[in-house]
């Protein structure tokens, strides 16, 4: 069963994504084309320019970020608010099914 995960744009527009259960939440953005996301370091936690702000998930369905991310988040670019998490850091599972999730307007 596909995974349903809604993306809004800076410009507001709103988009959905099916994904698939073990891709990265950055994997399904690139694999759906859309905007967004940089992933300079190409999802290792090194870059941080796959910031992005969760707006909304099932209560207890995203594990808390690992220590590496944390760290990595403080070099975002756009302001580090409470739901900032970086998107090659996240794997999809049905648990983050209708998950929404919010753009920066840059990442670097
Ligand atoms: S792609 Fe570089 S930190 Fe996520």
């Amino acid at each position: 069963m596909s995974i349903q995960i809604f993306i809004t744009q800076p410009n507001g527009a709103e988009e959905e994504l099916s994904c698939e259960d073990g891709a990265t939440l950055l994997e399904a953005v690139q694999i759906g084309g859309l905007d967004g996301l940089v992933a300079e370091c190409g999802g290792n936690c090194a870059c941080g320019t796959c910031h992005c702000y969760i707006e909304f998930v099932a209560e207890g369905a995203l594990e808390e970020p690992s220590s590496e991310e944390d760290q990595m988040l403080d070099f975002v670019v756009t302001p580090r608010e409470d739901n900032s998490r970086l998107a090659c850091q996240i794997k999809i599972t049905q648990a983050l099914d209708g998950m929404r999730v919010r753009m920066p307007d840059r990442q670097f």
